[in-house]
């Protein structure tokens, strides 16, 4: 399956496929010139078999005119120092400006490869295998690139969309199940905001979290869903100027208020995005944005997945300095405007973004911790 973007007047295309690209197919796909470019593949300790299996390193590699880059894995290798570490390699490896960097891996590996490109030499050609739910669910699609830095998550970064996008459905075999219910959620977020969890609930019962080749087809489905809405919003918002992109953010403002409060190794990212889908449910409620049934089909949806969705997760006991330090969370995020917090909803069909008065937070607390005996 192949989904075609334009981010910003940038070309993105997306290959939903079965198996790793090759070498030859990712030049082909670029429409890179016969004599190809030198070529920099940046992935990490755990995301190297499949650099080689699509010919970089491993005794496949193209050694005239390509390098491999392996840096280590997980959120902490997100910082200037491997963005240092990639920009030597590729110099080291003669890229010049018409160089391509392919990065290949999880968001983290993504994010970093993309920003490096986008830094080097003012720009290199720039390609992505992503290996990881969320990673193909949200993060190499379009076109946001950054690491950490001062301990702030994406503090620096650019726009700078994929030419292309590889997407192979075999390599999530490999994924530890922390990594899959990471995913998972943002693959049912993007469910809700297209108004087709309804199917996702048809199919759920034969999906467990896990993929094997009789499985790979109803994941190709969910994934096509959640690239297309991706797509289509960044579309219209590429720099993130408007109001769209925030519907992006369902969950993620109570999850990263969760996250901010117990720590962030506590968590996944996507079980604390699902929790907070669960809270912007009874909040919109609350608010009479929500249908109830609708709130209840998604919370039982989350449920069968086995994400905590009870106000009151049991890493936030109820205890008044948490409620403080919650809210205080909530008040710093940034889609807030004039002093309003404000929230994604589910609403009868997809969900909308939601300003809400100082008189009206009682009741976000409330979602969060529950009603007091
Ligand atoms: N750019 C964006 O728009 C965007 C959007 C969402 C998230 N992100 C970023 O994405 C990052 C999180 O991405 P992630 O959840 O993919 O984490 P990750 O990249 O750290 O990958 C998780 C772990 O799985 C390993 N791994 C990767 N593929 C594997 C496979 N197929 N089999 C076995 N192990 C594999 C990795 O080596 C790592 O240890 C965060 O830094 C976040 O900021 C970016």
């Amino acid at each position: 399956m192949r989904l075609d973007f334009i981010f910003n007047g940038i070309p993105s295309c997306v290959f939903i496929q079965r198996d790793t690209p090759t070498v030859a197919g990712i030049m082909g796909a670029l429409e890179l010139p016969a004599a190809p470019p030198r070529v920099l593949a940046i992935c990490d300790t755990n995301t190297k078999t499949f650099a080689e299996a699509a010919g970089f390193g491993g005794g496949r590699m193209i050694a005239e005119n390509s390098a491999l880059c392996v840096l280590e894995p997980g959120e902490t290798a997100k910082n200037w120092a491997s963005v240092e570490t990639v920009l030597r390699a590729a110099h080291n490896a003669g890229l010049g400006r018409d160089g391509l960097f392919v990065g290949i891996g999880g968001g983290v590996i993504t994010d970093i490869a993309a920003f490096a490109a986008s830094i080097y030499m003012r720009g290199t050609h720039l390609a992505l295998i992503s290996t990881t739910l969320l990673g193909m669910a949200d993060a190499a699609v379009g076109g946001k690139t950054g690491i950490d830095l001062f301990g702030i998550k994406n503090f620096a970064g650019t726009f700078y969309p994929a030419r292309a996008i590889w997407m192979p459905l075999s390599t999530v075999s490999t994924l530890p199940p922390a990594q899959w219910k990471s995913g998972m959620a943002e693959i049912i977020k993007a469910a809700i905001l297209s108004d087709d969890e309804k199917d996702f609930w048809n199919s759920k019962t034969a999906f467990p979290m896990r993929a094997d080749d009789t499985l790979l087809p109803q994941l190709e489905k969910m994934l096509v869903a959640a690239v297309r809405l991706k797509g289509r919003i960044v579309e219209s918002d590429p720099l993130e100027t408007g109001a769209e992109r925030a519907l992006l953010n369902l969950g993620h403002t109570f999850g990263h208020a969760l996250e901010a409060c117990v720590g962030l190794s506590k968590l996944t990212h996507g079980e604390a995005v699902a929790w907070g889908i669960a809270r912007a449910c009874e909040l919109g409620v609350m608010l009479g944005i929500t249908p109830a049934e609708r709130a209840r089909a998604i919370i039982a949806l989350l449920d069968s997945f086995g994400y905590n969705t009870a106000a009151g997760h049991p890493a936030l006991p109820r205890a008044e300095n948490n409620q403080v330090s919650f809210m205080k969370a909530l008040s710093a995020d940034k889609k807030n405007k004039d002093g309003k917090m404000r929230f994604v909803i589910p609403s009868q069909k997809g969900a909308v973004l939601v300003s809400l008065m100082p008189e009206q937070h009682p009741l976000v607390c409330r979602s969060a911790f529950g009603a007091w005996e």
